[in-house]
């Protein structure tokens, strides 16, 4: 089998941190928030599980932080909330979240930024989501924000292989949130905004040429449509 290149996103504290340069990822995440909320709401099936005394959340594809810090107490909070209007206080789970990313993701710094007041007990789980990551049935909640849509090898495939391994590792009545870009149905080509991106993204390599800080011929073999 080919090696899998990963391309995760840049740790560290320089510069061109993730964590520096993550704003649309970050608004992505606060946009979703309110959707999240109402899908645990109306679809967790707490009742299949209630027994159990902890509470699973994977992040898949989650980084560096800070945006995953923002999406769990959210994800936390709705759970809670659900298991108050059941009547089932008395048996409220504790929290796991597992937060997973390729091998070469800087967990150090994740672990070292994660809060201190936190409700939950935290790991780390390093590999590719398109394959089993976890036992069976041991998780409630997946969510993946931004990281889906990621480069992959044949994505009709790897789609497969991720909802495959997710079939096997959630527990009955659990659920998965899952955000990815995609284009409004009826928007225009030229104005949905991740074809902006590319274009400004084209402009800027362009520029680049022109700055001398690339050449051309490496500019024409960069391939990347949408
Ligand atoms: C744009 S970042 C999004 C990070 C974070 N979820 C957020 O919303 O800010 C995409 C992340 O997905 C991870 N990723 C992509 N493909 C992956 C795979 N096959 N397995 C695990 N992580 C993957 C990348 O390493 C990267 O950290």
């Amino acid at each position: 089998m080919a090696k899998l290149e990963a391309f995760p996103m840049t740790g560290g504290s320089g510069r061109y941190r993730y964590t520096r340069n993550s704003t649309l990822q970050r608004k992505v995440i606060e946009s979703t928030k309110e959707l999240i909320k109402k899908a645990i709401f109306e679809e967790l099936e707490i009742t299949s599980f209630s027994s159990s005394n902890t509470f699973r959340v994977a992040d898949l594809g989650c980084s560096v932080g800070p945006n995953t810090f923002l999406a769990v107490p959210n994800i936390l909070d709705a759970v809670k909330l659900k298991y108050e209007n059941k009547g089932l206080v008395s048996q409220l789970p504790e929290f796991q979240v597992l937060f997973n990313d390729h091998v070469s993701n800087d967990f150090n710094r994740l672990f070292t930024s994660l809060p201190s007041e936190r409700a939950y007990f935290a790991v780390g789980v390093p590999g590719s989501f398109h394959g089993r990551l976890f036992p069976r049935s041991s998780l409630h909640f997946v969510y993946s924000s931004y990281a889906l849509h990621w480069i992959s090898r044949v994505p009709k495939e790897d789609i497969g292989r991720f909802l495959n391994a997710r079939a096997q590792e959630i527990v009955h009545g659990g659920l998965m949130a899952i955000v990815v870009p995609a284009c409004p149905s009826g928007t225009p080509h030229a104005d949905v905004f991740i074809n902006k991106a590319i274009e400004l993204l084209g402009c800027c390599l362009i520029d680049m040429v022109r700055m001398g800080v690339t050449s051309e011929d490496k500019v024409d073999t960069f391939n990347l449509s949408t």
